[in-house]
């Protein structure tokens, strides 16, 4: 949004104001004010005209200048309606010398999960990808992707939904007692850099949000299933705002992160490139890593496919 309609925008949402003034006060023509008004409202801004001027009366839409409207976190948001992955248009992007870009559809055609896995992305829910180039070592990228796992827990909760993490960043809602859950959302990370620095760094969150969980895999859950529909504006701002607290503290993602762990006190069996580990999750470590109690002493795993047993 540029910057003359955002302050059409801020100036609407203090209060009723007149073509006039607005003109005056941003000095622009009364005909500019007219245009903005008109391309708001297409966006999606409901925008009332009464006897004392223009006002915002309500954000109804899902798109880029809604969600970057009254956004407190230093993001830019290029929406599709539909797009194949979030995740490839934010690698384009990042090729380009984008940072701090959030790439946001209401429907993937191609999404991806961890592993080449597909991952199915039907329009309702919250398919995103940020584009990030932080001044940080390669071993510290995992903390990224456990920050937006962080965010996208809490957004969740937010929302009503008892949500939390299975190691090391699948956001579920527990089944009963035992460790059981439901997914509600994956994470896909990317990064390119060198032995000692980072270039880019993607986080690709997918939250399953207003879909009926019938049209999702047994395993999966939805927030319209939990706690009914979300708003999705108001959902990725505080998605987008806790992620950015988070990465500018990165020493405390992974106390945060213990907090909503589903996974510590489980038996567990991770799946990871040098074979299975199976025992009890006793912690995580400063960088994230899985620390197992098995029958022959402590392991620690610092990337893997992990099952609840
Ligand atoms: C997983 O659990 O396997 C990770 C799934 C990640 C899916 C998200 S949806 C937004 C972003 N774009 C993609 O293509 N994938 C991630």
């Amino acid at each position: 949004m540029n910057d003359t309609r955002r302050a059409v925008l801020e100036a609407l949402s203090d209060g009723p104001v007149s073509g006039p003034d607005l003109a005056d006060g941003l000095d622009v023509s009364r005909a500019a004010v007219w245009k903005h008004i008109e391309a708001l409202r297409e966006a999606g801004f409901e925008i009332e005209s009464g006897a004392d001027g223009y006002e915002l009366s309500e954000v109804t839409a899902y798109n880029g200048p809604a969600v970057e409207f009254g956004l407190e976190a230093p993001f830019s948001v290029e929406y599709h309606d539909s797009v194949g992955s979030t995740n490839d248009r934010a690698r384009e992007l990042a090729g380009e010398g984008a940072t701090d870009e959030v790439v946001l559809a209401d429907e993937q055609t191609g999404g991806r999960g961890r592993l080449e896995r597909e991952w199915t992305a039907p329009p309702g829910g919250v398919w995103l990808s940020v584009v990030t180039r932080p001044d940080i070592a390669p071993a510290q990228a995992p903390l990224y992707t456990l920050a937006i796992s962080v965010a996208t827990a809490r957004a969740a909760r937010e929302a009503g939904v008892d949500a939390r993490i299975k190691w090391p960043n699948d956001v579920v809602v527990p089944v009963g007692d035992d460790g059981d859950y439901r997914k509600l959302s994956g994470i896909l990370t990317e990064m390119e850099g060198e032995t000692d620095r980072v270039e880019w760094v993607i986080v690709g969150p997918g939250i399953n949000a207003n879909i009926d969980a019938d049209t999702l895999p047994e395993s999966a859950t939805s927030i319209r299933e939990e706690a009914g529909d979300v708003d999705r504006r108001r959902f990725v701002q505080r998605l987008l705002e806790s992620f950015d607290d988070h990465r500018n503290d990165l020493e405390g993602v992974v106390p945060a992160w213990r907090e909503l762990a589903l996974t510590l006190g489980q038996r567990v069996r991770v799946d990871r490139p040098g074979g299975e580990i199976v025992g009890e999750a006793v912690d995580v470590t400063e960088s994230g890593a899985l620390v197992i109690e098995t029958e022959d002493g402590r392991e620690t795993v610092s990337a893997g496919d992990c099952e609840h047993l």
